[in-house]
Order: C-alpha cells, then sequence, then structure tokens
C-alpha cells in the first residue's frame, strides 16, 4: 500500500493526541506531535534568555535550536539539542508562552519544513496532529480530520491530565491560548475546507479512534 498521510487538527483538549498515537499504533503509521515541536522551540528560547514579547529576537535565533522528534506512536519523544525534553515542555510556563514563540512566521518556517521532512520519510504513513496541518503544513493529506469539543469538556480533560482542580482557570487558560492561535496572521488554527469534522464532547476516545480509523480505511 502506498503511505498514507493522516492531519489531525483542533484546539487543546479535544483529544488529539489521544486519538493520534492509538490511530497510529492501531494501523502501524508513524505519529508526529507537532505541539511538542512548538513546545520544544519555546522551551529553548525561554532556557536561553530571549525576550519572548520580542517578536524580532525570537526570529533572529529560530534557526539554532536543533529539534528531533522520534515517531514511534507507542513510544514518541521530543529533544532539543539532545536533550530529552518531554517532562519539561509540558509545564505551564512553557505551555503559556508557546502561542507567542510559535505566532513568529520564521519558528513556523522552520518547524513547518522540519514537519514537512519527517511525513515524507515515513514509509507506512503518518499520524500528524496539530493546528495548521491540514491547511498549510500537509494541504494534499488524504484524510484530514478536525476534532472540537465544548470548552467544558476541554478544560474537563486537560485538569484531568495536569490533576489539577481548578476548572476554571484551566478552561481561561485553554480559551484564552486557543484565541490566541486562532486569531495569528500565519497558519492560525482552522478547519480546512476538505476535513471532516467530528466533535468530541459526547464521545469516549475509544469512539473516537474507531471513527477515525474507519475514515482512513475507506481512503486506503
Ligand atoms: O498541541 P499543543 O497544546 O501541545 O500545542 C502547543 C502550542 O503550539 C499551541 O497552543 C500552538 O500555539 C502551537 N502549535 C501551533 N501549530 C501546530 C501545533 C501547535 O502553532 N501545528
Amino acid at each position: 500500500a502506498t503511505p498514507v498521510i493522516v492531519a489531525i487538527d483542533g484546539p487543546s483538549g479535544t483529544g488529539k493526541s489521544s486519538t493520534s498515537k492509538a490511530v497510529a499504533a492501531q494501523l502501524g503509521l508513524s505519529y508526529l506531535d507537532t505541539g511538542a515541536q512548538y513546545r520544544a522551540i519555546t522551551w529553548w528560547m525561554v532556557n536561553n534568555g530571549i525576550d519572548i514579547e520580542d517578536p524580532s529576537a525570537i526570529a533572529a535565533v529560530a534557526g539554532k535550536p536543533e529539534i528531533v522528534s522520534g515517531t514511534d506512536p507507542k513510544a514518541p519523544t521530543i529533544m532539543v539539542d539532545g536533550v530529552d525534553v518531554a517532562g519539561q515542555i509540558r509545564e505551564q510556563d512553557v505551555t503559556s508562552k508557546a502561542s507567542a514563540v510559535s505566532a513568529v512566521p520564521e519558528v513556523r518556517a522552520r518547524i513547518t519544513e522540519l514537519q514537512r521532512n519527517i511525513a515524507a520519510a515515513a514509509a507506512q504513513g503518518i499520524v500528524v496532529e496539530g493546528r495548521d496541518i491540514g491547511t498549510t503544513v500537509l494541504p494534499d493529506a488524504d484524510v484530514k480530520i478536525f476534532l472540537t469539543a465544548s470548552p467544558e469538556a476541554r478544560a474537563a480533560r486537560r485538569s484531568g491530565e495536569l490533576k489539577n482542580a481548578d476548572l476554571n482557570a484551566t478552561r481561561e487558560a485553554l480559551v484564552k491560548r486557543d484565541a490566541a492561535d486562532s486569531s495569528r496572521k500565519v497558519a492560525p488554527l482552522a478547519k480546512a475546507d476538505d476535513a471532516i469534522e467530528v466533535d468530541t464532547t459526547e464521545l469516549t476516545l475509544q469512539q473516537v479512534v474507531e471513527c477515525v480509523v474507519t475514515l482512513i480505511e475507506e481512503k486506503r
């Protein structure tokens, strides 16, 4: 079979990562978490004292960090200059700064090129999750999914992951990050015209996975 390219986009807390990993594992495909790449470059900026409020300062060093993603859906990895940053990129500080860093065009150009190279190298095919995969990174993807869910459901899922009791604060942070990601000039969070929208509010992870697997198998 020819490699199948699957783009899964949507805001945070819709189940993108869990769904993408499970679908890739079930179908024997590679997996790429593009949010982890933007978090990784954000981590590097913070660690190197770059002023996050200054897009030109970010642009000037956008090409410096070496970012390497491991694409096994059962054990994805993310390294920056040889350092495993999988834990640190999930911290609140990096999460809250990622939208500003990822809005810088030089950052997006750089990371987008990495993503296209990884997708092209995946022999069996790949599931790529993010915000702009179907619209910008891989506009010719074989299957495009756009996951949505109510802000309440998304905040509840994130709180569970973070073991954080404050649901309101989580919801506010999510809504703020989505607004920033949706309103940026370059490659905003958006549903591609030819993407299939799946509202996961009332669905279990297993139901979403089955739905996406079925859509892929129909195209193969
Ligand atoms: O998906 P995740 O929450 O890990 O993404 C972190 C941030 O990275 C997003 O809020 C967004 O600013 C950025 N991002 C992006 N484009 C993508 C994936 C993530 O701009 N394709």
